[in-house]
C-alpha cells in the first residue's frame, strides 16, 4: 500500500490515459483548478492536492519569507514530500506516470518548476502559467524529452518577465523542450493563453506517448 498519499487531495478518474495533475496558486486548494483542467483536457484524469503550507491561512506548497524570497530548505523537503506524493497516487489511482502533465498556476507554478528541476523523472511535461526560477541548482539536472510550455504576462508584477525567461533558459539548458510566451496581461490568467496551452497539449507526445 502507498503510504504518502498524505495530501488532501481531489482525483476525478478520465477517459484518456493522460492525468493532469493541477497546481494551485497561493490561497487557493483543490478545487480551485478542477475547471480549468477540464477546459485545457475534457478527456484526462485529474489530480489536485492541496498545499500543506498556510500563509494566513491562505494554503501554499512552500514557504515563502517574502513575496517572490522563498525558504530554499521549506521549499526542497516541500518538493520531495509532493512528488513522493505524486509517485504514490500514481500507484494508487494506476494511472502512467509517464502520460502526466503537471498545469501549475504561480505559486503551483513554480513548485513544478522546483520538481523538474529537484527531481526530474517525475514530472514528463508541465504547462506552468506565471512561474519563476524557485531556486538555482548546483548542478542542472537532465531534462531531456522533457516538454514544457510557459506563460507569463508582460504586466504582472509579481512575477518579472526576466525572472520566468531566467527559468526557460535554465530548463532549456538542462535539455528539456520548452516553449515560451508572454500575453499582454497581468498575473491572472487569459482566455489567449488557455487557448493555446490546450492546443499545446493537444499537440503533446512526449515518451511514452504512443
Ligand atoms: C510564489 O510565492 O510562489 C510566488 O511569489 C507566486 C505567488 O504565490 O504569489
Amino acid at each position: 500500500m502507498p503510504t504518502d498519499l498524505d495530501f488532501i487531495h481531489q482525483f476525478t478518474p478520465g477517459s484518456s490515459d493522460r492525468t493532469l495533475l493541477l497546481l494551485h496558486g497561493t490561497g487557493g486548494d483543490e478545487n480551485d483548478l478542477i475547471p480549468l483542467g477540464r477546459e485545457l483536457d475534457p478527456a484526462a484524469a485529474l489530480l489536485s492536492p492541496r498545499g500543506k503550507v498556510l500563509e494566513n491561512g491562505y494554503p501554499r506548497f512552500f514557504r515563502r519569507l517574502a513575496e517572490g524570497v522563498f525558504d530554499l530548505e521549506d521549499l526542497k523537503r516541500r518538493t520531495d514530500e509532493l512528488s513522493d506524493f505524486v509517485v504514490a497516487a500514481a500507484e494508487h489511482y494506476h494511472f502512467d506516470a509517464r502520460k502526466l502533465v503537471a498545469v501549475g498556476y504561480s505559486n503551483g507554478a513554480n513548485v513544478a518548476a522546483s520538481i523538474l528541476l529537484r527531481r526530474p523523472g517525475v514530472l514528463p511535461s508541465a504547462i506552468l502559467l506565471r512561474a519563476m526560477v524557485p531556486f538555482i541548482p548546483e548542478e542542472l539536472p537532465n531534462l531531456a524529452g522533457v516538454r514544457v510550455w510557459i506563460a507569463g504576462g508582460t504586466q504582472d508584477m509579481i512575477i518579472p518577465r526576466a525572472n520566468t525567461e531566467q527559468l526557460v533558459q535554465m530548463l532549456t539548458a538542462a535539455g528539456a523542450e520548452v516553449t515560451a510566451r508572454f500575453f499582454d496581461a497581468g498575473h491572472a490568467l487569459t482566455n489567449t493563453e488557455l487557448v493555446q496551452a490546450k492546443r499545446w497539449l493537444a499537440m503533446l507526445t512526449p515518451p511514452g506517448y504512443n
